[in-house]
C-alpha cells in the first residue's frame, strides 16, 4: 500500500516561524525533505547511493509502518524503507517472527541500495512499556542480524531530531500517542496512551459499513479525507484531551505534533482549539521518530538487553 506525503506551505511557514522564535533545529525542514525523497515503501525502486562514511541506522517498529533508515555522518538520511505490517500492538511486539521476517526485508533493501552491510542501529520503545517488552524490541534487531546499539524511548527519540528547548512533542502513530514535555531542552515528563491512527481507522470501518485495510487505504487517501473529516474528529478532539490532561500543569507554549496520524489534514487546527496550546507540524510527520532514533545509533555502543 502506497501513501501520500507531503508538506504544505502552510506547514513550512509555520515551521519558519517556530525555528525563527528560537528552540528548533535548524536543519529540520532540510533533513526531512530529504527523508521524504529517500525513504520508500518497501519493494519501490530507488536509486542506489554510494557513500564511504559514518552511518547512522534507526529501525521504528511501530503498530503499523515498520521503518528502517541510514543517516550519514551530518544526520542526514540517505536511504530507508518502510512497510505497513501488524506486529507490535500498543508498543509490544506480539508477532516476534514476523517483526524479524519484516526488519532482515527492510534491511536487505536498503543494504543493496547503499552497497554496504548494515551492523548495528538503534531502536525504540513507547514510554512506560515494561522491561521485558524493551529487551524484546531489542532482541528483534538481533533476530534480524542487527547488533541493538541503543534503546530509546520514542518521544525522546522525536526530539533527538526536533531540539525543541520548550513545548510538547505529541507523536500520534499508529497504536497510541506518545507524549514527551521539555523543558530547558530537557525531557521532563513523558506519557503514552492507546489512542492512534488505528481508532481512525476503525471509525471510519464503522461510518462506511467497510473492512479495516479497506478503511485505512481510504483514510489515507487524500482525495477521501475532506469527507472523512467529520467522522475522525472525534477520534482528534480524544487525542487532544489526553494531551491537555498529560500537559496541564506544565503550562507548555507549543505542540509539536508527529507521527502518521498526524497527516490527516486538519489535525493540528483540532489539537489547537481543544488544548488552547499553538500547534505546529514540523515537517513530514511520519519520518521524525525513525530519524530521531537512528540519531542515537552509534556504531560500537551495544545496548544491555540484559
Ligand atoms: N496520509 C495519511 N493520512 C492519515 N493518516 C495516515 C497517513 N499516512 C499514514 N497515516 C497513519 O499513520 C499511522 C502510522 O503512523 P506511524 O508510522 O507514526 O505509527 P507507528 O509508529 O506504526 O505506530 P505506533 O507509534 O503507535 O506504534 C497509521 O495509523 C496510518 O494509517
Ligand atoms: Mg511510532
Amino acid at each position: 500500500m502506497m501513501i501520500q506525503s507531503g508538506v504544505d506551505e502552510k506547514r513550512r511557514s509555520a515551521l519558519k516561524l517556530a525555528t525563527e522564535s528560537g528552540g528548533m533545529n535548524p536543519r529540520l525542514q532540510e533533513v526531512l525533505d530529504e527523508a521524504d525523497k529517500v525513504i520508500v515503501y518497501a519493494g519501490t525502486p530507488a536509486p542506489s547511493v554510494s557513500y564511504k562514511g559514518e552511518l547512522h541506522v534507526g529501525v521504528d517498529l511501530g503498530t503499523a509502518y515498520t521503518v528502517l533508515v541510514v543517516l550519514d555522518e551530518n544526520m542526514t538520511p540517505l536511504a530507508g524503507a518502510y512497510q505497513f505490517a501488524q506486529v507490535v500492538r500498543e508498543g509490544v511486539v506480539f508477532d516476534y517472527m514476523g517483526a524479524i521476517s519484516i526488519v532482515r526485508k527492510l534491511k536487505q533493501q536498503v543494504e543493496e541500495r547503499i552497497g554496504r552491510k548494515i551492523e548495528s542501529a538503534a531502536t525504540a520503545y513507547p514510554p512506560g512499556v515494561p522491561l521485558a517488552e524493551v529487551r524484546a524490541t531489542g532482541n528483534v534487531l538481533q533476530g534480524a542480524g542487527i547488533e541493538c546499539s541503543r534503546l530509546v524511548d520514542e518521544a525522546t527519540a522525536a526530539n533527538t531530531i526536533l531540539q525543541i528547548d520548550s513545548g510538547v512533542v505529541v507523536d500520534v502513530g499508529g497504536g497510541t500517542t506518545k507524549l514527551a514535555v521539555i523543558e530547558g531542552g530537557k525531557v521532563v515528563y513523558t506519557a503514552d496512551e492507546p489512542t492512534g491512527g488505528t481508532q481512525f481507522t476503525l471509525v471510519v470501518a464503522g461510518a462506511m459499513h467497510i473492512p479495516f485495510m479497506d478503511a485505512e487505504a481510504l483514510k489515507t487517501n487524500p482525495a477521501e479525507q475532506a469527507r472523512l473529516f467529520p467522522a475522525v474528529k472525534a477520534v482528534m478532539e480524544k487525542v487532544a484531551t489526553i494531551v491537555s490532561r498529560h500537559v496541564e500543569a506544565y503550562h507548555p507554549k507549543r505542540i509539536y505534533l508527529c507521527g502518521g496520524s498526524a497527516r490527516f489534514p486538519g489535525m493540528d487546527r483540532v489539537i489547537e482549539e481543544v488544548t488552547g496550546i499553538e500547534t505546529i507540524i514540523p515537517g513530514e510527520p511520519l519520518f521524525v521518530t525513525p530519524i530521531g532514533i537512528a540519531m542515537n545509533n552509534i556504531a560500537g555502543e551495544v545496548a544491555q538487553l540484559w
